[in-house]
């Protein structure tokens, strides 16, 4: 069984296979996880339904207290709700994907789902998981700076492309690959706790690797970092 308290983050852009990865470490070591990304999107999506400009950044900073994002942590079943529903199809929505981004990039929006983040966190290395896997852009250099464990995971633009489409359910790769593109500019240029290896991740590029090699060289990080402990 893995440590009381231990930490695993998988940090990267869109399309990289952290989802599968780390949902597949989780379950491996029988850790919790937690999708950071989609409480991005469910305060995004709920930002939409608002009305609010997601261009304004004031008006986005002046309501991020109101929602109530909660995240289910089973990897198996991970599931994201606002106010008590589950919007886990909805953030997955284009118009949300297209919106995600500028609302990442306001600092109250981050402040908010970042205590939020560390909530879950602590809860998880209390309870009977006694660790969890973080996926997102900040959470090796930001969220949990201590993480045992932290990966950068990455692939070529193209493949990443690729994988969101056939994860959309067929949507245009090269249409895919423009929206994701540029997603990731915004998300590695914004002021607050952008898109970068932190300090101590390991890089796996998974262009050429499948999902199952992936997930065996992070687990194996885990353990070899568990030994050195
Ligand atoms: O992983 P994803 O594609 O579902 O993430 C959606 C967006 O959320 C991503 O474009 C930027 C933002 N995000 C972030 O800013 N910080 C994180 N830790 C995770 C996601």
């Amino acid at each position: 069984a893995a440590a009381r308290g231990l930490v695993v983050a998988v940090d990267g852009p869109s399309g990289s296979g952290k989802s599968s990865t780390s949902r597949g470490v989780a379950t491996r070591l029988g850790l919790a996880y937690l999708d950071t990304g989609a409480m991005y999107r469910a305060m995004t999506w709920w930002v939409l339904q608002q009305g609010v400009d997601v261009h304004d950044p004031a008006a986005v900073a002046s309501r991020v207290d109101e929602p109530v994002i909660s995240s289910g942590t089973d990897p198996a079943a991970p599931t994201i709700a606002v106010d008590g529903t589950d919007v886990g199809a909805e953030v997955r929505s284009e118009p949300v994907t297209r919106a995600v981004s500028p609302v990442s990039a306001v600092p109250e929006v981050r402040a908010r789902l970042l205590r939020l983040q560390r909530q879950v966190i602590a809860e998880a290395c209390a309870g009977p998981a006694g660790g969890i896997v973080v996926e997102g852009r900040d959470i090796g250099s930001t969220v949990a700076p201590d993480a045992a464990v932290k990966v950068y995971l990455t692939a070529d633009a193209e493949a990443r492309a690729l994988r969101r489409a056939a994860e959309e359910g067929g949507s245009d790769v090269a249409v895919t690959q423009q929206i994701l593109e540029a997603r990731d500019r915004i998300d590695s240029g914004r002021a607050v706790s952008p898109l970068a290896m932190a300090e101590g991740a390991v890089h796996l590029d998974t262009t050429a690797h499948t999902l199952a090699e992936v997930v065996d060289q992070v687990v194996a990080l885990v353990e070899r970092a568990q030994q050195e402990e």
